[in-house]
């Protein structure tokens, strides 16, 4: 098999962070620079830690991702990014209270100097939160030009040879896509003409795909989710990914319901309820934040379970999430699942799942192999929808003539067999 070219991952690597002083984001900071101090293992990140079988099995050959595929160091990163808040990313760190005081001392000095750069915000789009580091401009479209122009200064400051746009931003408002996204030149008229379509991070993704930086979207809003987007990334040959990092409940779901279908169990109902106490939480008490997020979680058990093909398994399944904020838990999510299942003739029968998670432990490794991953793929000249990528998303994107795919190990192997091939080995059709 021919290797796919490839360029090198030589010079800095930037990253520019959406969101640079919430707790996904410290969270995955402070654990990249603790992690190239060798002072910390990077728990649940597959580029980090996972190995690859090439070959026949009996070569008995599995080096780590990171010794085969031409993923940039994690020392050569330079982090920075815009929030609504001008605290530095140490201050927003200790104010998010995910990892420990003594953790957060380690990096302290790297930490304090991600000073965040002013932000696109408009409270319509999260209105739990009063942004005061915020850009003003005549329109959206002049925004965009700001946010082009704090991108370049980063590179150019950082001296830094490439950079990746991550959305670690909170959950904006669910906008409908609609004519104004429907096209390239709909989506510039409706910016410049100041849009109320036009979310915050619609500005943002355009910035980075007109800077041909990969943006990769963690929060379910539609941002990179519009035809005009699929375009404009075609013609800047620029990744985008998204939605929804599929961190917790909704990684159990998508493990879960394929071990339903394989056994042909029926399900008549799955609820889920969280409680939650950070700043997401608060974020997702607002209704109009949470049917973002609603719509995101809802999809996966319909996509893997097949209701028109298995009428009588899965025809008429209830399916309820909710989302509480409980200030006491912090970031320290709990989720249950009540799950009512049938087996021979219907007989019925429940599981239940408790897990009792941390929500931006669980989230940071995604956000580095995701950081990581569409790096690559810039540098193989890969651009638009980076389904293989679907892996660490709840709501993968797709185009209208795809559909998404939710089971977890289908989508590892998507992921592992999309490597082997960038490093020109023959793909395995199974997980190992
Ligand atoms: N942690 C998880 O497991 C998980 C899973 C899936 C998705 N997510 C999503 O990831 C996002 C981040 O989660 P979090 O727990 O870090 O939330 P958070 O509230 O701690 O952080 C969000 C940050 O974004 C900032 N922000 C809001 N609007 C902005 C804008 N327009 N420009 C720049 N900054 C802006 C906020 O000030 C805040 O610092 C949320 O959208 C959440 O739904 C998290």
């Amino acid at each position: 098999m021919e290797n796919m070219h490839v360029k090198n991952a030589n010079g800095k690597l930037g990253v520019l962070v959406i969101g640079v002083g919430g707790a996904v984001a410290t969270t995955f900071i402070a654990g990249t620079m603790i992690t190239r101090k060798g002072l910390g293992v990077p728990v649940g990140s597959i580029s980090q830690l996972a190995t690859i079988r090439l070959g026949k099995r009996e070569e008995n050959r599995f080096p780590k991702i990171k010794d085969v595929v031409p993923l940039a160091d994690l020392n050569d990163i330079v982090f920075g990014g815009w929030d609504i808040f001008e605290e530095d990313a140490y201050a927003a760190a200790c104010h998010a209270e995910v990892l420990t005081p003594e953790d957060l001392n380690k990096v302290k000095n790297e930490l304090q100097a991600i000073k965040p750069m002013k932000a696109v915000f408009d409270q319509n789009f999260v209105k739990r939160l009063h942004g005061v580091w915020v850009k003003q401009a005549p329109t959206k479209w002049d925004l965009m030009e700001e946010v082009r122009k704090d991108i370049r200064n980063f590179k150019a400051d950082n001296n830094l040879d490439r950079v990746v746009c991550i959305w670690c931003g909170s959950t904006e408002v669910f906008t409908p896509i609609s004519e104004v996204h429907q096209s390239l030149p709909a989506l510039e008229k409706a910016m410049k003409e100041n849009s109320s379509e036009i979310a915050p991070s619609m500005i943002y993704a355009y910035a980075a795909l007109a800077e041909g930086i990969p943006y990769i979207n963690g929060a379910p809003n539609l941002t990179v989710d519009m035809p005009a987007i699929w375009d404009f990334s075609a013609k800047q040959q620029t990744p985008i990914c998204g939605k929804d990092f599929k961190t917790g409940q909704t990684m159990l779901k998508t493990v879960l319901s394929p071990m339903l279908k394989t056994r042909m169990l029926g399900l008549s109902g799955w609820f889920s309820t969280n409680i939650l106490g950070n700043r997401d939480g608060e974020v997702l008490d607002d209704p109009g934040s949470f049917k973002t997020k609603e719509e995101s979680k809802l999809s996966v058990i319909h996509n893997i379970l097949q209701p028109d093909l298995y009428p009588q398994l899965y025809g008429d399944v209830y399916h309820k999430v909710r989302i509480n904020y409980y200030p006491p838990r912090k970031d320290n999510k709990e989720g249950w699942d009540n799950i009512d299942i049938f087996g021979w003739l219907g007989y019925p029968m429940q599981l239940k799942v408790d897990f009792l998670c941390r929500d931006s432990i669980l989230a940071a490794p995604l956000c580095l192999d995701l950081v990581l991953f569409t790096d690559l793929a810039k540098r193989c000249g890969m651009s638009g929808i980076q389904s293989w990528l679907s892996f660490y998303f709840k709501s993968p994107m797709h185009d209208n003539e795809h559909i998404a795919e939710h089971d977890l190990f289908i989508q590892y192997v998507k992921l592992k067999n999309t490597l082997r091939r960038i490093i020109g080995e023959p793909t395995v059709d199974f997980i190992d």
